[in-house]
């Protein structure tokens, strides 16, 4: 058992307002103390307080200390939103779209192709190399979506590969019809809601839907969500990327833990997310990467909607892994403070995934910590693209 005395913290930032101002600091979501400092304790937060409490507050022994030289420390990013199992590129694409072209989601037809090609070591490759820039830019938590095999042994195959590296794994195997169904699309939706969620179950968490023209319709939809349900499977949708539609509504009736995208968003949508426990998550490097318009964050919190982002990191739609680009694109173009970009990245993504051990540095909570190299958070949006993620840390261990 180690006990580690995190000290010289500038800033801290617990998003546990409670916690915080019994340590002097302050009450708003993101709970900050100035002059902090933490004790973990075998993975653990064991203690939060004033860095000139630390000595007495704990009561602890400790085996080891870790400065941090005035730098700010947050919660580990909990990166609720990607899908990095998969082959191929599609940068071409991309350029394609900054020159006017369309974001179409027919594209993930391409890297189906690819993925089905690659053997798991490959597949496997490539997703610690991803899953490393992520913890090097601060994330902790990631979850992981399949929906790049679409077939069912290559379904199985991707939520395998993710359940290796993450608890968050997703079956999305209703990400679009693969061209061998286009002629008999029903088909497919039956291989979905039967073997191939018979097969991939047992490996995830979650079941997600591509709820869109072009993907499937509301009704298939909610057939493919409530038979995950029954297997046990918790739901989440993807929706109102490319249009407005029905697909929030949707997930607010299954009792989706989050509805993702929610770019075009209706006055009837804000209300009842409002009116729901389903968090809105928000994913900047789609619209920055499909040249969509940027929903507005600001309207979702002024409406009392709990607002998660996340990188949606894929080859397609929006190919980063960093949560702090994230956050200067909310800051800069979706009217979300610093501290509520910040807020949405950690806690937000946590009440996403139904997480209560991370996404906050609080007593009882997993150590999971990311050191900015800068004396404020809001560096992250004002410094943009400058690597400002010193150490980072899961259970208490250094990982970046
Ligand atoms: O979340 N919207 C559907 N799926 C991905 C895009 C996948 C792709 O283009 O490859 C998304 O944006
Ligand atoms: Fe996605």
């Amino acid at each position: 058992m180690t006990r580690t005395l995190f000290t010289n913290i500038g800033l801290l930032v617990t998003n546990n307002p409670s916690e915080a101002v019994r340590a002097g600091g302050t009450q708003t979501p993101t709970g900050e103390i100035e002059n902090a400092a933490m004790i973990v304790d075998n993975g653990l937060v064991a203690w939060v307080g004033r860095a000139a409490d630390a000595e007495t507050g704990g009561g602890f022994d400790i085996d080891a200390v870790v400065n941090l030289h005035g730098n700010t420390l947050i919660p580990g990013f909990v990166d609720s939103h990607s899908h990095i199992v998969f082959a191929g590129d599609r940068a071409g694409e991309f350029a394609a779209r900054m020159a006017g072209k369309p974001y179409a989601a027919g594209g993930i037809r391409s890297t189906v192709a690819a993925t089905r090609e690659a053997s798991d070591d490959e597949l496997r490759e490539r997703l610690h190399a991803l899953l490393t820039e992520m913890h090097a830019q601060g994330t902790t938590t990631v979850e992981i979506k399949s929906g790049y095999g679409l077939d069912v042994a290559t379904e199985e195959r991707l939520v395998r590969l993710a359940r290796e590296v993450t608890e968050e794994v997703t079956f999305l195997g209703a990400h679009v019809v693969p061209a061998e169904f286009t002629d008999n699309r029903e088909d497919y939706v039956q291989l979905v809601i039967g073997e191939m969620l018979e097969k991939c179950a047992p490996h995830a968490k979650w079941i997600d839907v591509f709820c869109e023209e072009g993907a499937f319709t509301v009704e298939e939809s909610r057939r493919i969500l409530n038979a995950g349900k029954e297997s046990g499977l918790l739901p989440r949708v993807h929706a109102s990327q490319l249009g407005p539609g029905e697909g929030i509504a949707l997930a607010i009736q299954v009792g989706a833990a989050s509805v993702d995208h929610c770019t075009y968003l209706t006055d009837a949508d804000v209300d009842a997310l409002a009116a729901s426990q389903t968090v809105a998550t928000l994913l900047p490097g789609v619209e920055f990467s499909t040249k969509q318009p940027y929903p507005s964050g600001r309207r979702l919190i002024d409406a009392g909607v709990s607002v998660a982002l996340s990188t949606d990191c894929n080859p397609g739609s929006s190919f980063t892994s960093s949560m702090p680009f994230c956050i200067a694109v909310a800051v800069r173009e979706m009217g979300m403070t610093p501290a509520e970009a910040l807020w949405s990245s950690t806690a937000g993504g946590a009440q996403a995934l139904q997480r209560t051990e991370v996404g906050k540095i609080s007593v009882g909570m997993r150590a999971d910590l990311a050191e900015i190299t800068a004396p404020s958070y809001v560096h992250l949006a004002y410094r943009p693209g400058v690597p400002l993620i010193g150490r980072v840390w899961k259970d208490g261990e250094l990982i970046a």
